[in-house]
């Protein structure tokens, strides 16, 4: 078939499974194709409502190209917010080579933007999931950062411990009731653990944010991206955790997140 017959074929397809940006989505499969029969098998997993980026192999975040594959965590746009909010503190008043923790960082998408950002960043990432601690490698390799399998703090090494700079964490915090309000390619294909934040959805931001005091050196921050229905409960949670909250909001991204600073006294 003749590239531009393909093309309109593709379109066709996407645009009858009800793909939104369907000229722009065959733009990106064809040009990850390695033939005519590859872009059919890619288009068949597309329309079949398996999620974009997976089917490529790659989400675009914040500049970069990251790795991506089932049941890892699809990097959000909203994320970079966390990113802009880290990489401002980490310059505002961290010193040479901050150390920097990527807390739940599935495909490790926030720290290596971080890091593309500012490179004497010393980070480390950590999940509790192999699949996303495997991306996470990927996705690091060749820069220097340390990638950890475990739950939350645990496998960091003691070492770190009342020195890190900056903790930023998209921690999972959908309540668990809304699972299933959430779009298919969502709740269809991304891991359960990468979404499901307990019953208020603060389950591992609540412990998140108790443990960055062990973590955090004095005045160093904490960083988390919640719903807007839960900065007030956030907020509640970082002060009796011992850090100092703000809330920052981006209405473009519809993103929402809660910087603390751990308090100069601890
Ligand atoms: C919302 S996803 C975010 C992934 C990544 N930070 C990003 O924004 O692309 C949440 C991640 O938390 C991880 N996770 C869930 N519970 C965890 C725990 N107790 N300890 C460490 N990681 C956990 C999941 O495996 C998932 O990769």
């Amino acid at each position: 078939m003749h590239r531009a017959e393909l093309e309109a074929d593709v379109v066709a397809r996407l645009r009858a499974a009800g793909c939104v940006f369907a000229a722009e989505e065959a733009a990106l499969l064809l040009s990850e194709a390695a033939s005519d029969a590859d872009a059919n098998a890619m288009v068949t997993r597309r329309v079949s409502g398996e999620p974009l980026e997976y089917v490529l192999g790659w989400a675009a975040f914040a500049g970069l190209r990251v790795a991506v594959g089932p049941p890892v965590f699809v990097p959000r746009r909203r994320s970079e917010l966390l990113v802009r909010e880290a990489v401002a503190v980490v310059r505002s008043h961290a010193g040479a080579a901050p150390i920097v923790v990527d807390l739940c960082c599935g495909s490790g998408a926030i720290g290596a933007a971080i890091l593309a950002a500012e490179p004497g960043v010393r980070l480390h990432v950590s999940d509790i999931d192999a699949a996303a601690v495997d991306f996470a490698r990927r996705n690091l390799d060749r820069t220097g950062a340390a990638v950890h399998l475990g739950d939350l703090y645990d496998p960091l090494p003691p070492e770190l411990r009342s020195r890190v700079d900056v903790v930023v964490a998209n921690v999972p915090y959908v309540p668990s009731a809304e699972i299933a309000l959430m779009p298919s390619e969502a709740r269809g294909y991304e891991a359960r653990r990468t979404l499901d934040g307990g019953p208020d959805g603060l389950d591992i931001v609540r412990r998140t944010a108790t443990g960055a005091a062990r973590w955090l050196r004095p005045g160093g921050s904490l960083l988390i991206e919640i719903g807007t229905g839960q900065i007030d409960s956030a907020t509640a949670l970082f002060l009796t955790s011992g850090l100092k909250p703000r809330i920052v909001a981006d209405d473009e991204l519809s993103a929402t997140i809660v910087v603390g600073e751990s308090r100069n006294d601890q």
